[in-house]
């Protein structure tokens, strides 16, 4: 399937993985509607893909944890590219603490963000593609949703969380040929992975955003009628 000249929404395309996939898309020809909190880094890389790829970029500055910053920002993201092919959930944040010392409201936050922000921007993008009957929805999940670890119940939950949601909107949606993927990878080479103290030996080992970007492209490019329900992506040779 072409993706030139259909338009997708990336949360958390600031940097990491969603700007990975925001560049990838950007090479396909796909116009793009990046969402992250610091406008800087998104105007940077609208300067960036605008100038090398030629597509249509547009940013909105916002923080998806919050209900009426996520609507609005899609449904303007919407209404400026036009319509909506592809909404990539991406945007997230992890942090790790024991359930005995980590304070509740750093708890509250990583499931705002991770799950109740997944929602916000997926029901907001689902009237437009219930509208067409088609589109793909690809959200970002993590190993951390399929096996619990030490100091991870907040992030492990709203993984898990991710998993589950995104499982039964697929079968919600399904019939109106919309594609629904939930992606889990291991460590990637991230700030993310970097403030967690995951990045260890050997980065060029590590899997890179631009690898989880590739499965993406791939899974979009799948013709209409099957897509890929769960994938994971694992290094080969961990250290
Ligand atoms: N790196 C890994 O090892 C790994 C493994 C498995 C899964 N994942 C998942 O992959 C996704 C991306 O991770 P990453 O490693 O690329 O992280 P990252 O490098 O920290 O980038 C995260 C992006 O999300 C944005 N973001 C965070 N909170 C947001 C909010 N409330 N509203 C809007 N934007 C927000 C950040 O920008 P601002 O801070 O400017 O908002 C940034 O652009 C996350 O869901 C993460 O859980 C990561």
């Amino acid at each position: 399937m072409d993706l030139k000249h259909t338009n997708a929404v990336i949360t958390g395309a600031g940097k990491g993985i969603g700007k990975a996939i925001a560049v990838q898309l950007a090479k396909e020809g796909v116009n793009l509607g990046l969402v992250a909190r610091t406008a800087s880094d998104l105007e940077e890389l609208r300067a960036e893909l605008e100038s090398a790829y030629h597509v249509k970029v547009y940013t909105v500055s916002a923080d998806i944890a919050r209900r009426d910053a996520a609507e609005q920002a899609v449904q303007s993201l919407i209404g400026r590219l036009g319509s909506l092919d592809i909404l990539i959930n991406n945007a997230g944040i992890a942090q790790f603490g024991t359930v005995a010392e980590m304070e509740p409201e750093l708890w509250e936050s990583i499931v705002q963000t991770n799950l109740m922000g997944t929602y916000y921007v997926t029901r907001a993008a689902l009237p437009t593609m219930l509208a067409q009957a088609s589109g793909s929805i690809i959200s970002i999940a993590s190993t951390a949703g399929e096996r619990g670890f030490a100091t991870g119940s907040a992030y492990c939950a709203s993984k898990a969380a991710v998993l589950g949601f995104t499982e039964a909107l697929m079968q919600e949606v399904r019939k109106s040929n919309i594609r629904v993927t939930a992606l889990t990878p291991s460590t990637v080479n991230t700030e993310l992975a970097a403030n967690a103290g995951l990045k260890i030996g050997d980065e060029d080992r590590m899997m890179q955003p631009e690898d989880l970007a590739d499965l993406v492209v791939a899974a979009l490019k799948l013709p209409p009628r099957v897509f890929v329900k769960t994938a994971g992506l694992w290094t080969t040779n961990p250290q």
